[in-house]
């Protein structure tokens, strides 16, 4: 199959690669540009662990063809951290033990680093609601709440606690 150009903004660094048009998006972030934090559980679009946000919005990677994502911005879990200074959200999932395997956790960072953009007070139900569909096969789902709301909550700040 004849490839074409992809150009993609991944963490704020532009790619340009040749990829065949059936790729996933998953597929290139892990196979092509070494981005192994995305995960793929499902490849059927059920489990949201391969959450991407795509242009400011959560997509499942497993779901979109890469050429579709041509000329946008993607951030991937690589990409919340600054260097070694976590995001608020990413401190509180650490205190709060809210991971277990850590399979969901990049998704669920995701889904919920768009939620607190989007409503950055949420409340309990607007959480479950802004995670609905992120599963988490450890069932840590108490512990993943309550970090999101403590963030919500205004106990962790940028660049500190
Ligand atoms: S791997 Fe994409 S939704 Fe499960
Ligand atoms: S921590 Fe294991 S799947 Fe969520």
């Amino acid at each position: 199959m004849e490839k074409r150009l992809l150009r993609i903004t991944v963490n704020d660094d532009l790619h340009e690669l040749y990829i065949e048009p059936k790729r996933l998006l998953a597929e290139v972030l892990r196979d092509e540009l070494g981005l192994t934090g995305t995960k793929r559980g499902c490849n059927t679009g059920a489990c949201h662990a391969c959450t991407v946000i795509l242009n400011g919005k959560t997509v499942k990677s497993c779901s979109v063809l890469a050429i579709q994502a041509d000329g946008a911005k993607v951030r991937t879990v690589e990409g919340l951290a600054q260097g070694a200074v976590l995001t608020p959200l990413q401190k509180s999932f650490l205190d709060h033990g809210a991971y277990q395997c850590g399979f969901c956790t990049s998704g669920m960072l995701l889904s919920a680093t768009t939620l607190l953009k989007e409503n950055p007070h949420p409340t309990v139900e607007e959480i479950k609601e802004g995670i609905h569909g992120n599963l988490c096969r450890c069932t840590g789902y108490n512990s993943i709440i309550r970090a999101v709301k403590s963030v919500a909550e205004g106990k962790y700040k940028e660049g500190g606690k």
